[in-house]
């Protein structure tokens, strides 16, 4: 049988692809189970196995049978391991990661530093819940954030994920403000939780048929110029919002990611957002950048909104903060911060110490290995690459090329020299890389789109290996 992603399942909508690579040799593999194909390319196992249950299809049967069909899983294959960039599936293949579990392992799997914070922490305490006794890794984490996040007065507070974090940063501008209003953009992602499924800007598929959005909530279309919508035309949508739909005076919160994740990796124009500020600040609305997906050096700063010369309200954090323990947060203007009630924030796991451990060396390994300028050289990397690949007839036709630091991303095509999103053949191709041994991520409004998430700590010979992997899972098999 084939292991390997047909493509026809999607995460965020995200699709990727766990794929073999014969190395190191695979000793359970059921050659029973393998095509020739199969076969020829994992070669090094002549290991029959004896363990049926330790194959990937085994496991995907039994997950099939236990786990409903709404969690999707992009790759048929089961983890066994990971290091850095690296991963090896439970019958011994070899992946280089170029998703990073959607842009969380910025620091790689297990690195050092995290992995003995965390063994250290647990050696105190697991859980208490700051609601009922304090603890240090949790102070220590919001001072170190607020002292490098871009607002002048900054209190913060921490969460399990980042639906939590954005949910939660917009219960903080509704206290603030007194007002019930959110603005956010078509293409938007931000949580399936009631509320940001609300505000996610794409029905399909994560709003279940028959789930209305939340009254209040108003999408923008995002600008994308290539795609037919200016920066124009999103001020002019925003103001038409606020003459049909509700008075600037009752929205609480613009809320905007810097660079859409799950909707394309399209970049928020720098006067857009400029804009949207001084719109904000006309009328006492809280401007909340979503940082779940870019934050934490991805962009080559700590924050993306770094790029925008502005102070944003709110900052909803989550995914690399911990370095693969699940903590999200909100930083924000103390201001804002402390419009809640006592009582009013919180959650029993929210800001669990091992994750806070975690996420303290997080930062550090951000400033000691320079994450950010890294991040910067192999976005640079990776758009050259991309670039070149483009130019030859012998691949599939690309569209736009973008990246902001090393969150990098391109369309796919129907025809060269045009925009029209070719979704099938962003199936195609992940599906490809998946079977070459590398993780891809598609993401965008269209489906067209494939996003490099490297962590950014990849040696260079890894991130070449991957981008080869890349270029050859690109090829038109037309050619
Ligand atoms: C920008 C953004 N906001 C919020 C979320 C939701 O985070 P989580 O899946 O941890 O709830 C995501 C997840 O991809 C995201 O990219």
């Amino acid at each position: 049988m084939n292991i390997f992603n047909s493509g026809s399942v999607a995460t965020h909508d995200v699709r990727c692809a766990f794929n073999r690579h014969p190395e190191p040799p695979l000793p359970l593999m059921e050659q029973a189970e393998l095509s020739n194909e199969d076969k020829a390319t994992t070669s090094l196992s002549t290991d029959s196995g004896s363990d049926a249950n330790s194959t990937n299809a085994a496991w995907l049967a039994r997950r099939q049978a236990a786990v409903p069909r709404g969690v999707v899983t992009g790759s048929s294959a089961f983890i066994d391991k990971a290091e850095n960039a690296e991963i090896w599936d439970i019958e011994g293949r070899r992946y280089i990661d170029f998703g990073s579990g959607i842009a969380v392992t910025n620091t790689g799997h297990r690195h050092e530093k995290v992995m003995r914070a965390a063994a250290e922490q647990s050696e105190r305490f697991a859980h208490v819940a700051f609601q009922v006794i304090g603890y240090d890794v949790y102070v220590t984490l919001a001072e170190r954030l607020n002292a490098l996040a871009p607002i002048e007065h900054a209190k913060s507070l921490f969460f399990t994920t980042g639906a939590e974090a954005t949910e939660n940063a917009v219960k903080i501008a509704r206290a603030h403000t007194g007002r019930s209003g959110i603005i956010t953009f078509t293409g938007a992602f931000h949580g399936r939780t009631l509320l940001t499924m609300s505000m996610t800007g794409k029905a399909v598929p994560y709003r279940p048929k028959g789930t209305p959005v939340l009254p209040g909530i108003y999408h923008v279309p995002f600008p994308v110029p290539h795609h037919g919508v200016t920066e124009e035309d999103s001020l002019r949508a925003l103001h038409n919002v606020f003459k049909a739909d509700m008075s600037p005076s009752d929205i609480a919160a613009i809320v905007i990611e810097p660079v859409q994740g799950e909707g394309g990796f399209y970049q928020t124009p720098v006067p857009f957002m400029q804009k949207l500020r001084s719109i904000c600040d006309e009328h006492g609305i809280c401007l909340v950048a979503d940082e779940v997906q870019t934050g934490f050096a991805r962009t080559g700063k700590v924050f993306a909104i770094e790029h925008y010369g502005i102070e944003p309200d709110l900052i909803p954090i989550a995914k690399a903060l911990g370095g693969g323990f699940p903590i999200s947060g909100v930083i924000g203007k103390a201001s804002i911060m402390d419009s809640v009630e006592p009582g009013g924030l919180g959650g029993t796991y929210a800001g669990n110490p091992i994750a806070c451990a975690a996420a303290l060396a997080v930062l550090d390994i951000i400033e000691e290995e320079k994450l950010c300028e890294r991040a910067d050289r192999i976005g640079a990397r990776m758009i050259d690459a991309l670039n070149r690949i483009k130019s030859k007839n012998t691949s599939r036709p690309i569209g736009d090329i973008r990246g902001l630091g090393a969150m990098v991303a391109f369309e796919l095509v129907t025809e060269r020299g045009t925009n029209t999103p070719d979704p099938d053949a962003v199936k195609a191709v992940i599906s490809k890389a998946g079977e070459l041994g590398l993780v891809l991520l598609s993401c965008g409004y269209w489906g067209n789109t494939i996003r490099l998430l490297a962590p950014l700590t990849i040696p260079d010979e890894h991130l070449e290996e991957g981008l080869s992997m890349l270029e050859a899972a690109l090829v038109d098999p037309a050619t």
